[in-house]
């Protein structure tokens, strides 16, 4: 009789001396936790199933700039932000992957978005999920984590997050789920309704149906690598153009092409920016990187509510901030075409800051500069903002 040693039993490692030579097959399966995997899935999937895709809104330019500008509206998620896409697809992962089954406990490092999602996901499908965050994060996240049911745990800096949740899986033979380092493997970046593919099959019907950018920020790098590979993939000819807040590391890390750099000082803008380069931003997808300075981040989003009425996050303005400054751009040099980029959560979760004067003016920010620079460009097409 052959020896035969089935693929899934690492003979190096955990005490391979002590397993000894395995000679007879060593069977895992158990029905019980694979029905459990199965309802998990099925779930998730039903969620999906339920949910109608994001609007792609049109911004308010004159016609005759020949440049339009698109919105896509990922606040309209259940659970109110871009992250709900993410975090289906890093609960799909871990339970295909077997790293999550019936009461591990799902730990993550977020104090934002990714966390609301994750609480939503991890009582869909019935498992305790604690989210690891700074002391500092906002009274309005922690509530919507524990309205979906997930616990918090604290530390003391952002640099602790990550150190901290992997401790707290290993002590509860939980999971961490890891949003840095999963991002980019967990999304299907072929297509499967994914943000880019949404994106090509809403602008199907508009004068310029394959844009000339699309403009994202990044925290896990997860979105503008999914949507810079599905160009590529889709072989468009659009240019992916990432921006990026004050004391980030990826536009340094990406202009020095240095994947170990760091800051070491967390953004001011939730979601984005992020101290160190994150495994899953890669670099390889990315045309352009714009820096945006917070205040310029905070001005674009009160402009974008002043002009459509809709409410977003920090980010949102970032993104705005960075289109401005791109169909300036295309006008100067008489390119027309479309520009599309992301509403990535609501603003009701900043009316404690970005959208209140006593934080902002706490924070040292000046608004005024910034928000001259979009009134002229939106009366006059001219983009000329303050000089640092
Ligand atoms: C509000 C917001 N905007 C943008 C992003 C960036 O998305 P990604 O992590 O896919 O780079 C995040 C990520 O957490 C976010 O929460």
């Amino acid at each position: 009789m052959s020896r035969s040693v089935p693929a899934d039993v690492p003979l190096v490692g955990w005490g391979a001396d002590s397993v000894g030579p395995v000679s007879l097959p060593v069977d895992r399966f158990c029905p019980r936790r694979r029905a459990w995997v199965d309802e998990a899935v099925r779930l998730v999937e039903a969620d999906a199933n339920r949910s109608a895709d994001t609007h792609l809104h049109v911004f308010p330019l004159p016609a005759e700039w020949g440049v339009d500008v698109y919105l896509k509206d990922e606040s309209v998620h259940p659970t109110g932000s871009l992250k709900h896409r993410l975090a289906r697809s890093l609960f799909l992962h871990a339970l295909v992957n077997g790293w999550i089954v019936e009461g591990t406990t799902v730990v993550e490092a977020s104090s934002g978005s990714t966390a609301v999602s994750e609480a939503y996901f991890a009582r869909l499908i019935g498992v305790p999920f604690v989210a690891v965050m700074p002391r500092s994060t906002s009274p309005e996240k922690i509530a919507l984590i524990e309205r979906y049911g997930g616990h918090c745990h604290f530390v003391d800096s952002a640099g602790d997050m990550y150190g901290a949740a992997q401790r707290l899986a290993d002590e509860s033979g939980g999971h961490y789920l890891d949003q840095f380092t999963h991002a980019e493997a967990a999304t299907d970046w072929r297509g499967n309704n994914n943000i880019a593919e949404s994106i090509f099959s809403q602008l199907a019907l508009e004068r310029f149906p394959v844009p000339e950018w699309i403009v994202v920020g990044a925290g896990t790098g997860g979105t503008s690598a999914t949507i810079g590979r599905y160009l590529r993939y889709r072989r468009h000819p659009t240019r992916l153009a990432v921006v990026d807040p004050e004391n980030s590391a990826f536009l340094p890390g990406w202009a020095s092409r240095e994947p170990g750099y760091t800051t070491g000082v967390p953004s001011r803008i939730e979601g984005i920016g992020r101290p160190r380069m994150e495994p899953s931003f890669v670099v390889g997808v990315v045309d352009r990187m714009i820096p945006v300075p917070d205040a310029a981040s905070i001005a674009a989003a009160r402009h974008l509510q002043a002009v459509t009425g809709r409410w977003a996050g920090g980010s949102t303005g970032t993104n705005l901030w960075g289109v401005w400054q791109l169909v300036a751009a295309m006008r100067a040099e008489g390119v027309q075409g479309s520009v599309v980029t992301l509403i990535c959560d609501g603003g009701e979760r900043y009316r404690h800051s970005y959208y209140d004067d006593g934080w902002v003016a706490d924070q040292g920010m000046d608004l005024a500069p910034y928000a001259a620079t979009l009134e002229r460009f939106h009366t006059t097409g001219t983009w000329s903002p303050p000089s640092d």
